[in-house]
């Protein structure tokens, strides 16, 4: 119910009732039942607490799970089955990498004929777990999850779904031919912090949402580290940035949003990291004795060794040896002079988007933020909501009296340290549960939303690249 409606229905408005928190007073005076969300998320000492579940599923059955791609993404949906091995277990692994197969299969007791190289390999046995978890590179998840569908197996994908609209389709296609349960790894919408926005705003406590401003910050160095250096540098081998990082953007605007977006017209290019802007003298490695080693922010050196970021894609023996990372520097991507290398991902990027009953929302996508951490502003008739996905506060119009969440007034301890605000791991919860279940509604996204704001993504990349508003059809 929004806002207007509610005071509608408990004739406040045409009583012209003078109220101080017209919302809460009208919950108190007809004597709010627990299915009030307003009543229930705002309490008295002006802050927000919607009620976030903690991460255990709230079934009996276990699940058991193929990990493919046993790197960064894989290992940390199977740590989940170490916190709760009662209700995931990790049956079996593929990695082309033979020592990343074999730290997952020590890890998780998998018998050595389930630690398999490549993924084809996993479809050429008998189905032997009940889903399987695909976090391969971006160009490698739509093949096998063609396969597992075909063979019965539910999924747990890696986002972007795939690296066309044509092939995105042909996954929801074939998820319906086989009846199967797909859930897109889009794990902000699980993040307790996404959940609270979804649930203020929900409450009509803006009154009616009218548009939504939203930035994603990626941080200078992270910039280098994946969409200039890393994995991530290439639009064509992976997928264009606006859905490589900017997918869980784009799904966050719709899912808040909740209609759908009918066109959008976007802009965005490649500033600052190429050949023409490096620096004079400044040799193709870091580690090459580079002139401006004191000066550039994005020296590998500084980076890597000195403030140790982003260790984690190195597979070290040991995080504290400069010796061991500065090899890394001089042998891999990671030690290559920003300047020098073969990238093309914009590294700042606008959309413009509308959506049904003329809502609009614009987002921006910028490499030269010192902080990560999506800023949203979303626009009510009612109110206003800001946030910096730490906090957000709500201001009501009427009473003029902020409002504010953050994760301690949840009261749950246990998210602390998950990734992506606590959203890795309660995607895997909703996921169990929806397999336990076989309840597609347990998740908070179906493949189809998913699919949609993809089809968003590959309209922006439309619309940069022609400079002409595309439309957007499902
Ligand atoms: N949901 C999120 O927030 C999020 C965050 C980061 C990355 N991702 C996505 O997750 C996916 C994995 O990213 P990552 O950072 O874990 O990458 P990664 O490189 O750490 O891991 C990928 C693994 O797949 C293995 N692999 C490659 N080809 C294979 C094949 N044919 N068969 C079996 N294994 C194979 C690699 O050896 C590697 O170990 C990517 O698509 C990425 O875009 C999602």
């Amino acid at each position: 119910m929004i806002r207007r409606d509610f005071l509608k229905n408990v004739g406040l408005i045409a009583a012209g009732v003078a109220i101080t928190d017209p919302f809460a007073m009208a919950a108190e005076m007809i004597g709010a039942s627990p299915a009030d969300d307003a009543a229930e998320i705002f309490t008295p000492d002006g802050k927000i607490r919607v009620g976030i579940r903690d991460l255990k599923p709230s079934t009996n059955k276990q699940v058991t799970a193929i990990v493919i791609g046993a790197g960064d993404r894989g290992g940390t949906y199977a740590r989940y089955a170490k916190r709760f091995p009662e209700h995931l277990k990790i049956v079996g692994v593929s990695d082309i990498q033979e020592h990343r197969r074999h730290r997952m299969g020590d890890a998780h007791d998998i018998p050595q004929e389930h630690r398999l190289g490549h993924y084809n390999e996993v479809f050429e046995h008998p189905k032997f777990a009940d889903v399987v978890i695909i976090s391969t590179p971006d160009d490698r998840h739509f093949e096998p999850c063609m396969k597992a569908l075909a063979m019965g197996y539910d999924v747990l994908l890696e986002k972007p779904v795939a690296q066309t609209e044509k092939e995105c389709r042909a996954i929801l296609k074939q998820a319906k031919k086989y009846n199967r349960i797909v859930a897109v790894c889009h794990v902000l919408r699980y993040a307790p912090y996404f959940v609270a926005l979804k649930k203020v705003v929900e409450s009509g406590a803006i009154g009616e949402l009218v548009s939504v401003q939203h930035m994603e910050p990626i941080r200078y160095e992270h910039m280098a580290h994946s969409y200039v250096r890393g994995k991530w540098r290439d639009s064509e081998a992976t997928t264009p940035i606006i859905l490589a990082k900017s997918c869980h953007d784009l799904d966050i605007i719709r899912w808040i949003i909740n209609k759908p977006c009918t066109s959008i017209a976007a802009d965005g290019s490649l500033h600052l990291f190429k050949k023409e802007n490096a620096p004079a003298g400044a040799p193709l490695r870091c580690t090459d004795g580079c002139p401006h080693e004191a000066d550039c922010p994005y020296c590998a050196m500084d980076i890597y060794i000195k403030r140790k970021a982003h260790l984690g894609v190195f597979d070290l023996k040991n995080k504290k040896d400069d010796a061991e990372i500065l090899e890394k520097l001089k042998t891999t991507d990671f030690g290559r002079c920003v300047y020098h290398c073969d990238n093309n991902q914009p590294d700042h990027y606008v959309a413009g988007m509308t959506f049904e009953g003329g809502k609009t929302a614009s987002f921006t996508m910028d490499a030269f933020t010192p902080w990560g951490g999506r800023r949203t502003r979303i626009m009510g008739t009612m109110g206003f909501i800001e946030g910096d996905a730490k906090s957000f506060t709500l201001w009501d119009f009427k009473t003029r009296t902020p409002k504010t969440w953050f994760m301690e007034v949840e009261e749950v301890a246990e998210y602390k340290g998950a990734g992506h605000g606590g959203g890795d791991f309660a995607l895997v919860r909703d996921f169990v549960e929806a397999i336990a279940l076989q309840d597609v509604n347990k998740l908070s996204s179906s493949l189809d939303d998913s699919i949609e704001s993809h089809v968003m993504g590959f309209a922006a990349e439309k619309s940069r690249k022609s400079m002409k508003k595309v439309k957007v059809q499902m």
